[in-house]
């Protein structure tokens, strides 16, 4: 079977009627969607996935490191979804955990906002990006280790190693999203983001108004803040970078029972 027949047969009934495109290469799957249904071509749903980017995009104009032959790279076009809840990004990380689970076997954890880590390492990135025609959802997953490794820049980043089918994993990512996506006021989306995210009763590091605080983690709010207490009281954070206080994600993640 082809890559696109294998995505959509992992789609199930309910979802294969979605255009699906399978590219080897491209500059940026997010950038493409953008590009193709701002001109019109194409309009939500719509599925595109990569077997390589040579210009992979992550979170705060960062790069998203995306070789060849070694990690599935997908955007999902969706259409506008009103903002009742905590947002699609939160319905993506949920959605990829159960993708993930059901082909490898493997728990992912949540960190906060929406970056998936396994054993440590950060195994798999979520861009969300609003277009007047719909929403962009950019999901990158690191399923082997590239020749090499990872750059420096890289960060946490590390692989699954695992011999997963790409496609399939790209489709039953797409089926749980799409599915999300029709409900996403439902609460249990954001109790089962709740119960997969590790940083909650940990302390952190992040930053307010340009000033470093540390502080609690509490929990998440209903519209996603993170919940964050400190000696000046209780804060939401809406956006930015946690970081652990006194530990790595790393020690962490290898301590708590999967
Ligand atoms: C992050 O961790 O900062 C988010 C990374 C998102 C990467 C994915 S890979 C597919 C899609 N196309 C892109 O250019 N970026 C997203």
């Amino acid at each position: 079977m082809e890559g696109e027949e294998r995505i959509r047969e992992a789609m199930g009934p309910r979802w294969r009627h979605v255009p699906v495109k399978a590219l080897k290469e491209t500059d940026s799957t997010n950038l493409r969607l953008k590009e193709a249904a701002r001109a019109g071509r194409i309009s939500p749903p719509f599925l595109l996935t990569a077997d390589c980017q040579t210009a992979g995009r992550g979170r705060l104009g960062r790069q998203f490191v995306s070789p060849a032959g070694t990690g599935l790279y997908m955007s999902l076009l969706l259409p506008p979804i009103k903002d009742q809840g905590p947002g699609v990004t939160f319905l993506a990380a949920v959605a990829v955990c159960r993708a993930l689970e059901e082909e490898t076997g493997v728990r992912p954890w949540i960190k906060w906002v929406n970056d998936l880590f396994v054993q440590g390492k950060k195994v798999c990135g979520i861009l969300a990006e609003g277009i007047s025609e719909g929403i962009i959802v950019g999901i990158g997953v690191n399923l082997r280790t590239p020749p090499g490794g990872f750059p420096p820049e890289a960060g946490l980043a590390g692989a699954l190693d695992t011999e997963a089918d790409r496609f399939s994993l790209a489709g039953r990512i797409a089926a749980h999203l799409l599915s999300a996506a029709e409900t996403p006021e439902d609460a249990a989306w954001l109790n089962e983001y709740r119960e997969r995210m590790f940083l909650t009763g940990q302390r952190v590091r992040y930053t307010v108004n340009g000033a470093e605080k540390e502080g609690l983690v509490r929990g998440v709010a209903p519209d996603g803040g993170l919940l964050v207490s400190d000696e000046a009281g209780e804060s939401t954070l809406k956006s930015g970078e946690v970081t652990l206080g006194s530990q790595s994600v790393g020690d962490l993640l290898y301590r708590q029972p999967q």
